[in-house]
């Protein structure tokens, strides 16, 4: 049970307005490339939906400039999609189970300490019958204390990134928590695969689409898309153009952003392609950081303040 004091401490540490943004390190996290992506957007209120949530940073931007009208946020993994529903119906309780862990945690020494992240780690939700406040609450905790913040699955969906070893990882980082679950309160949240995006877009009159996949890599040593048992082949690649080709024959607006390589531009030669520049932050080999190239694809012509040559014909 926690105590008097820290009930206390959970109440008093309010978020600014409109202050959200993603509460979990994700690889491929969008947080750094907002600015270029959001100025290739629509203008106006969007009905939005973004299939391939993660973190979330391009959500949590719109919803701090109050440009969405709805929103429905997808993911395949069931982990992320706990988190995050979890935030939106029951932070009280999330925040309680994360404050348990911190303290679990920091009165430790640094032995003890992988100790108990290896314990956690070893816990998986489906062995243990975890409530979705556990299952939300262990992902938050092996994220902070976790080595990169890398979250990484084996192939039959086990978390297995080792320890971190960081002196103060901010496990309860209930600011931020907080600004997020404000941010959540109106939004559907859904595990679902992005092969259903069309109907599920049909049916919420859902008029823009930010698709954010796993990222084809450039070349064998760059493969970071090992989120839900590394499954992300060329083949779902190819699926997923499909998809956003349904979505253009329906009218549906929609971006895209991926790797910058030939196999992309030949799925979407179709459509509009611009390069962005993507500050590279998780390498195991630090000489290996550094900008990369992706592309932003999209199905409609520029309105506003850049001008685009659209390659449709
Ligand atoms: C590049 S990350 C998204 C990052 C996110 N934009 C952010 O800012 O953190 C790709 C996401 O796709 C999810 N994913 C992988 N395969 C999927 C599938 N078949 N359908 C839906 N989501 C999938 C992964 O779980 C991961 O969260």
């Amino acid at each position: 049970m926690p105590s008097a004091s820290t009930s206390r401490r959970l109440r008093v540490l309010q978020p600014a307005l409109r202050s959200a943004a993603p509460f979990m390190k994700w690889v491929g996290g969008k947080g750094k490339l907002l600015g270029q992506l959001q100025e290739l957007m629509p203008t106006g209120k969007l009905r939005y939906a973004e299939p391939f949530l993660g973190g979330g940073a391009m959500y949590y931007s719109l919803w701090n400039q109050d440009r969405l009208a709805s929103a429905l946020l997808c993911d395949l993994s069931p982990d992320v999609v706990a988190v995050t529903t979890v935030l939106r119906d029951h932070p009280e309780e999330l925040l309680l189970a994360l404050d348990t862990h911190d303290r679990e945690y920091m009165r430790r020494d640094e032995v003890e300490r992988a100790a108990y992240f290896y314990l956690v780690r070893e816990r998986h939700p489906t062995d243990h019958a975890m409530t979705d406040i556990e299952r939300a609450a262990r992902m938050l905790f092996l994220n902070r204390t976790c080595f990169n913040g890398l979250w990484r699955e084996n192939s039959r969906g086990r978390f297995n990134s080792p320890h971190g070893r960081y002196p103060a990882p901010n496990i309860l980082n209930e600011v931020k928590l907080r600004a997020a679950h404000e941010a959540l309160r109106e939004a559907e949240v859904r595990r679902s695969d992005f092969r259903a995006l069309p109907e599920l877009v049909a049916r919420r009159g859902i008029d823009f689409v930010y698709l954010d996949p796993p990222y084809h890599p450039v070349s064998l040593s760059s493969s970071f898309n090992a989120y839900s048992g590394g499954q992300f082949p060329a083949s779902a690649q190819a699926e997923l153009a499909e998809v956003c080709r349904e979505l253009d024959r329906m009218g549906v607006r929609w971006l895209l952003s991926n790797s910058d390589c030939s196999f992309i531009r030949d799925l979407y030669r179709d459509f509009d392609i611009q390069v962005v520049r993507a500050p590279r932050a998780v390498n195991c080999k630090a000489d290996k950081r550094g900008d990369v190239d992706e592309v932003a694809v999209r199905n409609y012509a520029a309105t506003g303040r850049r001008l685009l040559s659209v390659a449709r014909g």
